[in-house]
């Protein structure tokens, strides 16, 4: 059977978006398709409208997403029609080299659904990140369903399935950010806010949180930064050196992405520290730096994918720390928005006045 839902879809590179009328199939082998309840607005949302990523017009938009799972193909025994999920989009393999090799969190062949969703007139979509959220019905890869606790709000946790979990993997997984640490993190958006409150929740001491935006600066307060540096009027490397004893933190995160933010990190860090790069750079981007200061720095400079996490180990671990109260999830929530309000939520993104707005469907 074939179903016919709305979806949310960017049908050339920078026209806005539209809703349209698309055809999911049933799960075949390995697939499961999943009753949307809410998806997050993200900046990757826009980087695919704006043709930032690919040329494979058109997207299906919408992944940072809670569902129920409705159907499920002949052979998947992981989850079941009723269970509650976040859909993530590091579906491992369990046979590529990195899986192999017990590091299934840098898997090299992620898995999605293997049928195509399309418009009526048969045209494929090609859904963001390989899910495709902003609809009533999505169809996906089995194990890109992490089951998790149904009592938990869905806007709240469904934002671990992309920005939320990159940044508190960031700081948590890839930084290995541990108790009494010393921490900057560089933009405070919705990633580097998380990897502001990972910091806080894996037991850091000093959390500077630096950004260009007084109202950013104000809200990662909230959310466990310790000092503020606000970069449009001061040097940061300085005020990060200023406050912790004149050395530069153990772990800085760069969650901008930009040559000069990611030599702002490099020279932010302690000796022997670590610079995190999460936010993502645009293809022209360059970096020079003395390459004598990048051995006499020593230390590491790392990127983090997706917080290098693993959902099955992940998802339901934070979800149980954001119903113990000890994650606030809920203070990313922004707003609530309808599936026609996608354009709205762009220019409230671009304006920096939200941390993250959710569909509701
Ligand atoms: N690595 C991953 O797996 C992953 C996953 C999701 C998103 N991302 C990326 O993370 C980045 C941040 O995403 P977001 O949703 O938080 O975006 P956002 O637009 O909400 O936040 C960006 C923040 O950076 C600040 N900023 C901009 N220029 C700055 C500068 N020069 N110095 C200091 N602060 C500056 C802005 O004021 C804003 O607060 C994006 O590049 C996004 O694509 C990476
Ligand atoms: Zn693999
Ligand atoms: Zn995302």
């Amino acid at each position: 059977m074939v179903h016919k839902v709305q979806g949310v879809v960017a049908r050339s590179k920078g026209a806005p978006v539209t809703l349209e009328t698309i055809l999911v199939p049933d799960p075949g082998p390995g697939e499961a398709l999943v009753d949307i309840l809410t998806s997050g607005v993200c900046h990757t949302d826009l980087h695919y409208q704006q043709g930032g990523i690919s040329d494979d017009f058109p997207f299906l938009l919408g992944h940072e997403a809670t569902g129920v799972v409705s159907a499920v193909g002949p052979d998947v025994t992981e989850v079941a029609p009723g269970d509650r999920v976040i859909l993530n989009w590091r579906a491992v393999c369990g046979e590529c080299r990195a899986c192999r090799r017990g590091k299934p969190e840098y898997c090299f062949n992620t898995h999605n659904a293997t049928q195509k969703m399309t418009l009526e007139d048969g045209t494929e979509l090609s859904p963001a990140l390989g899910i495709g959220a902003f609809i009533e019905k999505t169809l996906v890869a089995a194990g890109q369903c992490t089951k998790v606790d149904p009592e938990a709000d869905a806007a709240a946790v469904g934002l671990l399935g992309c920005g939320v979990m990159a940044g508190l993997g960031a700081a948590i997984n890839t930084g290995k950010v541990s108790r009494g640490d010393s921490v900057a993190v560089i933009g405070c958006g919705g990633v580097g806010t998380a990897a502001i409150a990972g910091a806080a929740l894996a037991g850091a001491t000093t959390i500077i949180a630096v950004d260009i935006d007084a109202k950013k600066l104000e809200r990662a307060r909230t959310l466990g930064a310790t000092h503020v540096v606000d970069s449009s009027t001061a040097d940061p490397v300085e005020a990060i050196q200023a406050l912790t004893g004149g050395f530069g933190a153990d772990v800085v995160i760069d969650a901008v992405g930009r040559p000069e933010t990611y030599r702002q990190a490099f020279y932010a860090r302690d000796l022997a520290g670590t610079v995190v790069l999460v936010g993502v750079p645009t293809p022209e981007m360059t970096l020079e730096l003395p390459l004598l200061d990048v051995f006499g720095r020593g230390g590491s400079l790392k990127s983090s994918w997706y917080g290098d996490c693993l959902p099955s180990r992940d998802f339901p671990m934070l979800v149980s720390l954001y119903r113990q109260g000890r994650l606030d999830l809920d203070a990313f929530v922004s707003e609530r928005i309808g599936i026609h309000q996608i354009e709205e939520a762009f220019a409230k993104m671009q304006q920096g006045a939200v941390l993250r707005s959710v569909v509701e469907l």
